[in-house]
């Protein structure tokens, strides 16, 4: 086993502690943002792309949540905790900005926020104010129609500088690794992530390209790969690229118990 390797494991045995007990309830604040257009603004790369995610059920997440940029693209169940206010499913969100406000888990998009209220009960949600109590947890992502996606930035030059913000990333994930190689070769070479969902290489191989991802959930790491062609030779930026394969994975269970549990 070469250093990398030995490293890389590493950091994905620690990473994947992290990630262990994700399904656990934790309790925290959520505030009001006024507009949809704030939480795409830019921290995970997505730009407005992010507005017709998740039918628009979209969260800023603060930085314990946002990971680095690990968590963007990362899916939770909020809920506010009134009983005669607030509807027990509460609302499913995406994770597509950062908020540093550190008062807050979430910056809530005016479509998940309404969505925590019970039928007929908007208007008393919002009475208690633009920053009310939660209840939140990780959840898996679901994209049903959409394979795991790569979108081409127009910082990217052909044929070496390539960079893609990864789309439509399913199930209870982390992606730690992106790596890149012409279709057949074993040539791999790693790719960085720049910020938020986007990855960059200055030494992407000619022709068409396939990738591989190591993706974690609960505590194993594993690769995924797109065995195909996912870009042509001649890959131009603007596009969105489908790779052919979907994460659904969920954190595992059987972790240490939960300080508080989703009832
Ligand atoms: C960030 O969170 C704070 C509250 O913690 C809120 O007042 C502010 O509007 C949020 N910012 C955005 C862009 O949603
Ligand atoms: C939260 O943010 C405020 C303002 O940025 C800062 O003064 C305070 O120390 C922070 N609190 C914690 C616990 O980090
Ligand atoms: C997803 O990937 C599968 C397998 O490569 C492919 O058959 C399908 O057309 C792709 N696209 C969608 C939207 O499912």
């Amino acid at each position: 086993m070469n250093q990398l390797t030995a490293s890389c494991l590493l950091y994905l045995f620690l990473l994947s502690l992290a990630a262990a007990c994700d399904r656990c309830a934790h309790k925290s604040k959520a505030s009001f943002s006024a507009s949809s257009s704030s939480l795409s603004a830019g921290a995970c790369g997505y730009g407005s792309t992010a507005l017709g995610f998740n039918q628009g059920y979209l969260a800023a997440a603060s930085l314990s949540l946002y990971r680095a940029g690990v968590g963007c693209g990362s899916c939770f169940q909020v809920r506010c905790l009134d009983p005669e206010i607030c509807r027990p499913a509460g609302t499913k969100v995406v994770v597509t900005d950062l908020n540093r406000s550190n008062l807050t888990a979430f910056a809530l998009s005016p479509r998940a926020f309404a969505a925590m209220a019970r039928p007929n009960s908007a208007a008393r949600l919002n009475h208690l104010g633009s920053i009310i109590a939660v209840e939140y947890k990780r959840v898996p992502c679901e994209y049903p129609n959409r394979n795991l996606s790569l979108r081409v930035e127009e910082t990217s030059r052909r044929p070496r500088s390539l960079t893609f913000k990864v789309l439509y990333q399913g199930g209870q994930t982390d992606i730690v690794a992106v790596d890149v190689a012409r279709v057949g070769s074993p040539a791999w070479q790693f790719m960085t992530r720049t910020y938020g969902a986007v990855w960059a290489t200055n030494r992407a191989p000619d022709g068409p390209l396939q990738f591989r991802f190591v993706v974690t959930g609960g505590y194993d790491g594993k690769w995924v790969w797109a065995p195909e062609e996912v870009l042509p030779a001649d890959w131009f930026a603007g596009q969105v690229y489908d790779a052919g394969v979907r994460i659904t994975d969920i954190a595992q269970e059987g972790c240490l118990p939960c300080a508080e549990e989703w009832h």
